[in-house]
């Protein structure tokens, strides 16, 4: 089987690819990556001379590029993990995530369209559903629950859904969707929340927490997450939605502060700032579909998850230096320099 895998030099990409090798040594896996920002060579290195692995370097809304590879590869199964991924640059320019997130989505199911497919895989967000009140623990998103979002980045993977979605319906593609909950673990860009935290931590810089950290997330290990796509684009049924997440709501500031504890920093390095604009308050999965139809369960305990990611990016302390140092610099100051 050959498993096509767009946007493997980013986090879950990578995370995946790693589980697909692993687990899978007889299947060959194609890593699909425009290398933006956020994707990273380095990250696959381990991986790169495999004789079942291959990275090409082309943009999925590249219609000559994607349908050139589509007729050299043949493949089963495509996992689309390819997108902008970050909320608040969504909120200083959507564009890019319309193009990449939307087009590029519409690009690749065409060329599945063409040259036939087993699966096309969706991953994508429980950021679709917009956001749950504080005061209402009891409210879970389902698969049911309508689509409400509230940014630039939560709407183009929404419209990018409502796409794969009507693929299906209108030219009987097989297509599958995950959404998940906030992923955590190695590679992830220091951009967001946890990464961020621990290395301005490990610079013994600022900590900036948005409005005042109540808001919250439903935390899943990143292999927890790999495993469940596993099973949905493998055994999971063609048309569907599946949500994954893992029942750990943390709220902003208790993850800043258990991160501050464990890297024995103190707490006084927490700067309040400037809220989020339309920043949703909570997010939390209701996995029960995914539990009944394939057996999924987390397999990684927060605490543990936590030590692990914490204890790798100590460990690897080059990868994630050599991204701060670079073009995120202007980044960072224009998102919190004057914030
Ligand atoms: P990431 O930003 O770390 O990685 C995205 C990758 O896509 C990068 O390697 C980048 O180079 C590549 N890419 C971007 N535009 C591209 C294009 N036009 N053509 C080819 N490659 C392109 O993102 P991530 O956190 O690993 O998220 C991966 C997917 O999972 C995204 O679709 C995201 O919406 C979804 N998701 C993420 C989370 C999370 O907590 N990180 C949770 C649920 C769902
Ligand atoms: P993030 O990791 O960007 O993921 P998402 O917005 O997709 O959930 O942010 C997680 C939470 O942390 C979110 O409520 C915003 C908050 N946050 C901060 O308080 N400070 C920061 O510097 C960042 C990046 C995020």
């Amino acid at each position: 089987m050959t498993i096509i895998v767009t946007g493997g030099a980013g986090f879950i990409g990578s995370n995946f690819i790693f589980y697909l090798l692993d687990h899978y040594p007889e299947d060959r896996v194609v890593c699909v990556d425009s290398l933006t920002y956020a994707g990273n060579l380095s990250t696959l290195k381990n991986v790169l001379d495999k004789p079942n692995f291959r990275f090409v370097k082309a943009d999925i809304c590249d219609d000559k590029a994607i349908a050139q590879l589509f007729a050299e590869e043949k493949p089963d199964i495509i996992v689309n993990f390819a997108a902008e991924s970050h909320v608040d640059r969504s909120i200083e320019d959507p564009t890019v995530f319309l193009k990449t997130n939307i087009l590029g989505t519409a690009n690749l199911m065409d060329a599945c369209r063409k040259y036939g497919i087993q699966r096309f895989h969706q991953v994508s967000t429980d950021e679709v559903y917009g956001d749950l009140p504080l005061d209402r623990p009891d409210l879970f998103f389902t698969e049911e629950t309508p689509i409400h979002t509230s940014s630039p980045y939560s709407s183009s993977k929404a419209g990018a859904d409502l796409l794969v979605l009507a693929y299906h319906r209108t030219f009987g593609l097989p297509v599958s969707i995950s959404r998940c909950s906030n992923n955590y673990g190695p590679y992830q860009f220091p951009e967001k929340l946890i990464p961020l935290m621990i290395a301005n931590c490990l610079h013994d810089k600022p900590l900036p927490v948005y409005g005042e950290g109540l808001n919250v997330r439903d935390w899943l290990y990143v292999d927890d997450h790999c495993r469940a796509i596993d099973l949905i684009m493998r055994h999971g049924r063609v048309g569907e939605v599946y949500n994954v997440g893992g029942h750990n709501e943390m709220r902003n500031i208790d993850i800043v502060k258990l991160i501050c504890h464990a890297l024995d920093k103190p707490e006084s390095l927490i700067t309040y700032v400037t809220d989020r604009k339309g920043h949703d308050m909570r997010y939390a999965i209701d996995p029960e579909k995914i539990h009944r139809e394939l057996g999924w369960l987390p397999e990684t305990r927060f605490e543990d998850g936590i030590k692990k990611t914490i204890e790798w990016y100590l460990d690897n302390r080059e990868w994630w230096e050599e991204i701060i140092s670079g073009e995120y610099q202007k980044y960072y100051e224009k998102m919190y320099g004057n914030r």
